[in-house]
């Protein structure tokens, strides 16, 4: 049987039950309603690159996890902003801003600069991961090499003193590299712009009581999600587009770039070259104006 056969048996098989919800009442309504949890098709794409961490778990196993992370520590943000040296002259704007995303990232899990490179190896492990609902396996060489470094990290704040297996640890890494590289560089390289996107713009659920799935469609209300599973990153997210965007100026360069956005789990703008400069500096592309 064909791999396009497959997929179409495989929807088709869950198409009864399955309704896409965009009505904003009704989004915020699912949301905070426990009896819908996380499950689905995301499960099997994502299961082997998030393990059992919070972001796969459900239920009570749900309601642990959280109460782990409790009311999670920030790192220095506005120390890790000043540190930060775009590219100077016209560069590729979202690797820059993936940079700062590793920095914050790798702060947040208590190793700064451990992360540096991660973000392509988990872009990587994310864009393969529906080939999974065809039975392709997800790409073994990036998971490999993603573990390797999650298992270098020391433990993350929230969880010294607590007593964790070697599996439990590498869930709860791979959960915040996974939640937070791309959306954090998105989001970054989009506000920097100035246009509007939702680094995460669906989510899955099904109902435990009624057996129903439903795609949910979020809107910028729900950025960051609502109700048990609301992001736990929000205040990093938040703060740091506040920070970059308080020192920075990006100078666009739009015959070089494509402001469509693309990504089928998270999504991002296909391209965008500029010139990124702190506000008290002029950009070089205009050095030639200088007196
Ligand atoms: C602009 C950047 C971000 C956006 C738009 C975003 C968006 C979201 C959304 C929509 C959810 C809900 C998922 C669901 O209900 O199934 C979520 C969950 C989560 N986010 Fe973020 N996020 C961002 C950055 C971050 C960062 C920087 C971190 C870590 C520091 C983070 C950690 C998490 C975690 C751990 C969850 C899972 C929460 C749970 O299932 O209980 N996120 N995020």
């Amino acid at each position: 049987m064909t791999l396009l056969r497959k997929l179409l048996k495989r929807l088709r098989a869950m198409l009864p039950k399955l309704r896409i919800v965009w009505d904003y009442s009704e989004v915020d309504a699912i949301l905070r309603d426990r009896d819908w949890q996380m499950a689905g098709p995301v499960q099997r794409m994502l299961g082997p690159l998030l393990g059992e961490g919070v972001i796969m778990a459900t239920g009570s196993a749900h309601t642990a996890l959280r109460r782990q992370l409790g009311p999670m520590t920030h790192p220095d943000l506005s120390a890790i902003v000043d540190a930060f040296e775009p590219t100077p002259g016209l560069a590729d704007i979202s690797a820059d801003m993936m940079r700062l995303a590793e920095d914050v990232m790798g702060a947040v899990l208590g190793s700064p600069g451990a992360l540096r490179g991660v973000g392509a190896i988990v872009r990587r492990c994310v864009a393969l991961a529906p080939f999974r609902l065809l039975g392709l396996p997800l790409d073994r060489w990036a998971l490999r090499k993603l573990d390797k470094v999650l298992s270098g990290l020391p433990v993350p704040p929230w969880l010294v003193g607590q007593d964790l297996t070697a599996k439990q640890l590498r869930d709860w890494r791979a959960s915040f590299v996974v939640a937070g590289l791309d959306t954090l560089a998105a989001d970054l390289t989009a506000q920097l712009v100035g246009v509007k996107l939702l680094p995460i713009y669906w989510l899955p659920r099904k109902n435990v009581a009624t057996g129903e799935l439903a795609i949910v469609l979020l809107s910028e209300g729900h950025k960051f999600g609502g109700g048990f599973r609301r992001c736990a990153g929000e205040h990093v997210a938040r703060e740091l587009v506040r920070l970059v965007k308080e020192r920075y100026r990006l100078y666009v360069s739009v015959s070089d770039s494509d402001l469509r956005p693309v990504g089928a789990i998270t999504q991002r703008l296909a391209s965008v070259v500029g010139e990124l400069v702190k506000q008290d500096r002029r950009p070089r592309s205009q050095d030639n104006d200088l007196p």
